[in-house]
């Protein structure tokens, strides 16, 4: 097989008074931010379990463990950066991403732009193959982020 596809998911609770950084970006003006150890970001441990699991490598709880001082509290965007290199390695690359994010507030529509160029400079591929959508709960999780994300792999 010359393609494989990885899915992920996060999920964060979100209290007021936390910044909240989603796919590398920290959002201005958002009235909560995710509880966590690290940076939170729900987008970019998504993207990086999708990775992974495409090539059965595990996920970011097995490779990065927060009980490893090593990973503690580390910027996403730092493992996100390592799964990448492992990606590579194995002779793969990133034919696109798809992600979606579901959060009430704030509104994230009029960040999709920069939020999908700072992912895709991640993932060092083009803003074109990083696909964002955006969804509420409806009110069923007012205080919560939660992401999906697939990736499709192609032989390099
Ligand atoms: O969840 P719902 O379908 O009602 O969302 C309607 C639209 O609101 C979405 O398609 C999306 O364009 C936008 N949205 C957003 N930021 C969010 C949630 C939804 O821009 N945090
Ligand atoms: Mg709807």
């Amino acid at each position: 097989m010359n393609v494989r596809i990885g899915y992920g998911e996060d999920a964060h609770r979100l209290e007021s008074g936390l910044p909240l950084t989603l796919a590398g970006l920290v959002i201005e003006g958002s009235p909560h931010g995710a509880v966590a150890h690290s940076d939170g970001d729900a987008v970019l441990h998504a993207v990086a379990d999708a990775l992974l699991s495409a090539l059965a490598l595990g996920d970011i709880g097995k490779l990065y463990p927060d009980t490893d001082l090593k990973w503690r509290g580390l910027d996403s965007s730092v493992i996100l950066k390592d799964v990448l290199a492992r990606v590579t390695k194995l002779g793969w690359r990133i034919g696109n991403v798809a992600c979606v994010v579901t959060l009430d507030q704030p509104k994230l529509g009029s960040r999709r732009d920069l939020m999908a160029a700072k992912l895709a400079s991640l993932l060092e591929i083009p803003s074109g193959d990083v696909g964002l959508s955006f969804k509420t709960s409806e009110g069923l999780a007012t205080a919560h982020v939660q992401t999906r994300v697939t990736v499709l792999l192609v032989r390099s």
